[in-house]
Parts: C-alpha cells; structure tokens; sequence
C-alpha cells in the first residue's frame, strides 16, 4: 500500500497514516472486514518504524474504524463509524457530468426510467418472482461442465491461455458449422464469428451498420436490452407490431415505403416476452420484403433445439437466398447464460466487419470457455442437457397455463408459448401492469411490467411472466397471489402508474 507522507510538514507521520486509511474506509476503498497491510510490511514500504504503524492502526481501532486480532493482523471493522473527513483530506473532484459522450447520456436514461419503474429483484423466500427472464440454475450441469474445462486445461492450456483468432476457436467454430445445418442455416466456419453472447452482437452489428440518426425497424413487443443498444448508437426506433402469426409484415411493408430503416431487428422464434413463433408463410413474406426493400433483418435466435410442444418452422437464416439476414445465436438459453458465449452468422463480406469491430472491442472471446464448450457439445452432453431442460421446461409451462385457465378472473389473457422462457399476459381494460406490480409484490409474487418490452412505451395492460427459472412447485401459489392482486386492484384501482421502459432480461 502507498500512503504519501510528507516529512517537511511537522504533522507526525503516525497521525499522516491514520488520517489516509481514515480516509479510504470513509470512502468504501478499503472495504469492511479487508486485512490492513501488516505493521512490520507497510513499515518497510513507508521507509518508517514499526512503532509508527502500529500507532495509526491503535488510533484506527480507538475511533472504531478497525479491529484488531489477535495473531491475525488488523482488519477494517465491519460498520465502520464515519469519520469526518478534515479540509486538509478532502479532494477536489473533476465534475464530470459534462463529460459523458451522447451515447452515455443516452444509456444513462434508459437506466433512470428502469429505476423509475421499481421492477422487484429476481427470487427470495416471500416473493415467487416471475421477472427473470433466465434459466434455472438449479438444473445447470456443473460437475459435467468442470470436467470438460479440466480436460481442456490440461490437454492444450498453453494455447488456450494464450491470444486467440478474433473469430473464434476453430473447432467451435466448424463444430457450430455442422450444429446449424440441424435447422438449416447452411454457414461455414469463416461466415460464423464467436461473440460474447447476443449482447455483444447487437453492439457489434450496431456499430458496423448503423449512424447516429438512423431509423431501426424493431418488432413490438421486444427484447428491451437489443432496444438500448441501438438506441445508444443514436438510432430511432420504429415499431413493427406482433400479432398471432409473427411480427406484421404489412406494417413492416408500409413502414419500409415511408422511412428507410438501415436494417429490422426480431426474434422469429421463442419470440420474448410472448414465447410465440412466428407462422412459416409470415418468415417467407418477411424475407421478400425485405430484400425487395434490401433491408437486413437482424434474426435473433432461439435455440431451435429447445422448444415446448411442436418443432419451430426454419430460422430466416436458413430460407435467405438474397444474403440479407444477419443471424444471433447463444448458449445463454441452453447452457448458461454466464459463460456469455454466442455466435453470428452472416455473409463473409458482412463477417469480415464484425470481427474488425470486435477486434477492437476485446481482441477475442475467451478461448478457455470456448474449448470447454466445443467439448461438451462434441460429447453430446449439450443434447442430453436441452433434452432434459425441455421437458422440465415444458411442465413448467403447462403448470403455468393450467393455473392461469383455473385462477385468472374474467378479462385476463395470455399467449401460449411454443419456446422461450416466458409468456405475455394481458389485464383488463382500464388495468395497468406498473400500478398493480407493488399490489403483486405485497402479495408475494413479482413480474415484469409489459411497457419494457414496447418501444413506444405502450403495452400499459401488459404483463410479463417468465416460466423457466420458477420452481414447478411454485407455480400454481404465484399465479394464486397474482389472481388475487389483480382482483383487489379490479375493485380499488390506484393511481395509474407512470408509462416507463426497464431494462431487463
Ligand atoms: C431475445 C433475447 N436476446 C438475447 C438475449 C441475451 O442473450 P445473451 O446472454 O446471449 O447476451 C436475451 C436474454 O434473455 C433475450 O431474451
């Protein structure tokens, strides 16, 4: 630890000490319960006597801002008392508030109308939250996991650890080669770039394709967190609407006469929040309007492996003969969404701008991760563990729409998820979802207000549940306590709630 002592000042340095440890306590630097350097170490590193340390660690534990143990060193109390920090110590600070870049600020918003909204945090014992949009981590296969992580440590570490291709480890990439052709998209390695989750590949496609003041065409409802990443490139949104049958295609079409979008961002699959999948004769006329416009469409990808009663019809990606869809996959949604592990497919030229963008973004993923995971998917444990999750989440789903027909009152409906994590349900006229949450979570189950999920902050009677990561035996209580809440708000309702988006998953 450094602590600058100046010697011309008469103050003696003892005191110095304590005032500069005093002083990253105060400010949270030196974090409660952290080990303080030992006295004889910090008396080599300060060119000073033990006698002189051991002072400002006695006058630390006197002011209650420490504990000492003994045989064990001094450590920074728990609740450590606040102590007033002195003109001598206080800093002048940079005022950065008018620092932040365009997109900063912009992001900075997004994030202030989340925290507006007050969205529950995810799980805890009283509240059974339907807000995560994320799989159950009890049913991750971690021991089959560490082992391929051990195997490739140990078989080829050096390189592993070592810089890698920015487009990805070679095996996973081929291996994702041949996984794709299961659902049609016929890609080669060099047309799939390895990216840290489809997150990364919003902001990759956004900085490869779009300018501060372009129009993005974007389904409605949507992933709320591929909206913020356009948005803070600077670009203006322009909802398509979701019906039954997949985003309309002759919105997109009449959209596309008026404005001219730089490319359409949807999830034609498990589509999140409604969990629907959009008809085969809507993703063929999708596709002919837009490369009649030659527009891109951005096909967010759910695993076509994980799915809750008949197979998904063909990714775009696998129908497009123009070269105009740019597809996102993951492993998020089969595997675990923290190895932040996903792909993009697209053409070579289009590739080629990506991986530069990526490159400069972080170099490459992590080859370790990306190794382990080529192995678990060649041993086929990746397809005994999709198996396995989608029969669960399978029962989860069918737990949840039986409790739904039983206990919703007249006036509430829901879609009817063919995949994905969740689904949407919406209350009766003249209900909001932001007014009935805190009624919710009084009664002990949570959700995610639909205004996040509309890009024009409408939605208002609109509700996200999401399935996967809620225990089967939860379910039925949860949807009890939510029946419960929009009745009581039925017969009092309270003021309505603000119209907000929130970032969520
Ligand atoms: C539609 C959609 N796309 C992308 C993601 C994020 O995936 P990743 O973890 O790969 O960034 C999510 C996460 O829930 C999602 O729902």
């Amino acid at each position: 630890m450094h602590v600058p002592l100046d010697r011309s000042r008469g103050v003696p340095l003892a005191r110095q000490i304590q005032a500069h440890l005093e002083r990253l306590i105060a400010e949270g630097r030196l974090a409660p319960g952290v080990k303080l350097p030992a006295t004889r170490e910090l008396a080599q590193t300060l060119g000073v006597n033990r006698a002189t340390v051991a002072v400002a660690y006695e006058e630390l534990v006197a002011a209650g801002l420490a504990r000492a143990h003994v045989g064990q060193g001094t450590f920074v109390a728990e609740r450590p008392a606040a102590p007033v920090a002195s003109g001598e110590e206080a800093r002048a600070t940079l005022d950065w508030s008018g620092l932040f870049s365009r997109s900063a600020r912009i992001v900075a918003a997004e994030e202030d109308r989340g925290r507006a909204l007050g969205v529950p945090p995810a799980g805890g014992e009283r509240v059974i939250s339907f807000a995560g949009g994320m799989p159950d981590s009890a049913l991750f296969p971690i021991d089959a996991f560490r082992r391929v992580l051990n195997e490739v440590l140990r078989a080829e570490g050096e390189a592993l650890l070592q810089y890698s291709p920015v487009g990805g480890y070679p095996p996973l990439r081929r291996h994702l080669s041949g996984y794709l052709l299961r659902f049609g998209v016929e890609a080669r390695p060099e047309e799939i770039l390895i990216v840290n989750g489809s997150q990364q590949g919003f902001d990759l496609i956004a900085r490869t394709l779009l300018d501060p003041g372009d129009a993005v065409a974007i389904e409605q409802p949507t992933y709320p967190r591929a909206m913020q990443v356009f948005r803070a490139v600077g670009a203006r949104l322009l909802p398509v609407d979701w019906d039954a049958a997949g985003p309309r295609v002759d919105g997109l079409e009449r959209l596309l006469g008026r404005q001219s979008p730089k490319l359409f961002y949807c999830q034609p699959t498990a589509h999140n929040p409604t969990g629907l999948t959009l008809r085969p004769e809507t993703a063929h006329r999708l596709l002919a309007v837009a490369a009649r416009h030659q527009v891109p469409i951005v096909e967010d990808g759910f695993d076509g492996s994980l799915f809750y009663g008949p197979r998904p019809g063909a990714p775009l990606k696998a129908l497009d003969r123009a070269g105009i869809v740019v597809y996102i996959g993951t492993f998020s949604k089969v595997l675990f969404p923290g190895l932040r592990l996903g792909w993009l497919v697209a053409a070579p030229a289009v590739i080629e701008r990506l991986q530069a963008a990526k490159q400069l973004a972080d170099l490459h993923t992590s080859a370790l991760l990306q190794a382990a995971v080529h192995r678990f998917c060649e041993r086929r444990l990746l397809d005994r563990h999709v198996a396995r999750v989608a029969a669960e989440y399978t029962r989860r789903r069918d737990l949840l729409l039986a409790a739904l027909a039983r206990r919703m009152p007249d006036g509430v409906s829901w879609t009817e998820p063919r995949g994905g994590f969740s689904l949407l349900l919406t209350l009766p006229g003249g209900m909001e979802a932001v007014g009935l949450l805190p009624r919710a979570v009084e009664r002990g189950v949570a959700f995610t207000p639909g205004p996040a999920f509309f890009v024009d902050g409408t939605g208002e009677r609109t509700l996200r549940l999401a399935f996967a990561a809620v225990p089967a035996g939860r379910i039925e209580e949860g949807v009890r306590r939510l029946a419960e809440a929009i009745r009581a708000t039925a017969r009092q309702p309270r003021a309505r709630g603000a119209r907000e988006l929130v970032p969520v998953v």
